[in-house]
């Protein structure tokens, strides 16, 4: 799906700790980034593959869990109709309250419910389709995630997982020590499961899922994005006594200069992982 790389705003530094601090969602800086990230035309490409993998279309019943303030749920709900339904669910009662103005602002039925990814309040075989976009990297128990998923999609329905692999952050700030230093505090802090993409299929399977499908992009950052993130890294790894101050400063300009000379690169390595929901009989645990 071609997409058209708007321009954006200049924004403060953003860190993904603060998406599981969800007194904090709403703050603009956090949804400005989700805009942001939504807009990158590789990620799109694999919420366009998880739409097409999961056989999303007009009839359906979709869950989006961790749907944020619904960027890809009021797409969806647009997809599904006539005859469909979309329902999303997100542990922050900020980001459900935004995605329901979204919702009602552009005229879409969507049923908008805060709850928790890991015990979600649905019953078995309820959806034929199940999403997660960035979520299961934030979750204590993404298994038990993962098992609700599956338990909420019938059988024959469809689960789709979009998450990025932390350890294929890259940058082209020079100094490759620098990097390796400030990219490994980042992939170990950021988020709860820096790795968690590399074990979907295994868990997938183990539930019982068939037809795994993995797909993968590297996310090229747009430079606005990118300053943003990786001046924001840096910093934080010279807080945590990961790098020294000085070290931390020299990240901090480098980044800077690359993106005044429109020169700085930054990706991410994002994997999508569909299966289908076998019968209950056959489900693992
Ligand atoms: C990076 S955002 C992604 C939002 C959306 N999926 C998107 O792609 O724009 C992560 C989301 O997960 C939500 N979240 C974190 N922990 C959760 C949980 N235990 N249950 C449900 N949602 C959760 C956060 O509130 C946030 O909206």
């Amino acid at each position: 799906m071609p997409v058209q790389d708007t321009p954006e705003p200049a924004a403060p530094a953003i860190s993904l700790h603060d998406f599981t601090d969800i007194d904090h969602s709403a703050e603009a800086t956090y949804v400005a980034a989700l805009e942001a990230f939504d807009r990158l035309p590789l990620l799109r490409e694999l919420k366009a593959l998880a739409i097409e993998r999961t056989r999303t279309g007009p009839g359906r019943h979709v869950l989006d869990v961790g749907c944020g303030f619904g960027l890809e749920t009021l797409r969806l709900a647009r997809l599904v109709q006539p005859g469909g339904a979309v329902t999303g669910i997100d542990l922050s009662d900020d980001f459900i309250a935004e995605a329901r103005r979204r919702a009602a602002a552009a005229g879409l039925e969507v049923d908008l419910v805060p709850g928790n990814a890991e015990a979600l309040p649905f019953p078995d075989d309820a959806v034929d389709v199940a999403r997660a976009e960035r979520v299961l990297i934030y979750l204590d128990a993404p298994d038990k995630a993962l098992a609700e998923l599956v338990r909420v999609t019938r059988p024959g329905g469809r689960i789709a997982v979009i998450e990025p692999d932390f350890d294929t952050n890259t940058v082209n700030v020079p100094d490759a020590g620098l990097v390796r230093a400030v990219l490994a505090h980042e992939a170990d802090t950021a988020v709860v499961n820096p790795r968690l993409v590399r074990d979907l299929r295994g868990d997938l399977t183990a539930l019982g899922l068939t037809d795994v499908l993995i797909e993968s992009r590297m996310v090229v950052f747009s430079p606005d994005l990118a300053v943003q993130y990786f001046a924001g890294i840096g910093t934080a790894a010279a807080t945590a006594g990961a790098i020294d101050a000085a070290a931390g400063r020299r990240w901090t300009d480098t980044v800077e200069a690359l993106h005044r000379e429109g020169r700085l690169f930054g990706a991410i390595g994002y994997y999508l992982v569909t299966a289908t929901v076998p019968p209950a009989s056959s489900r693992g645990s």
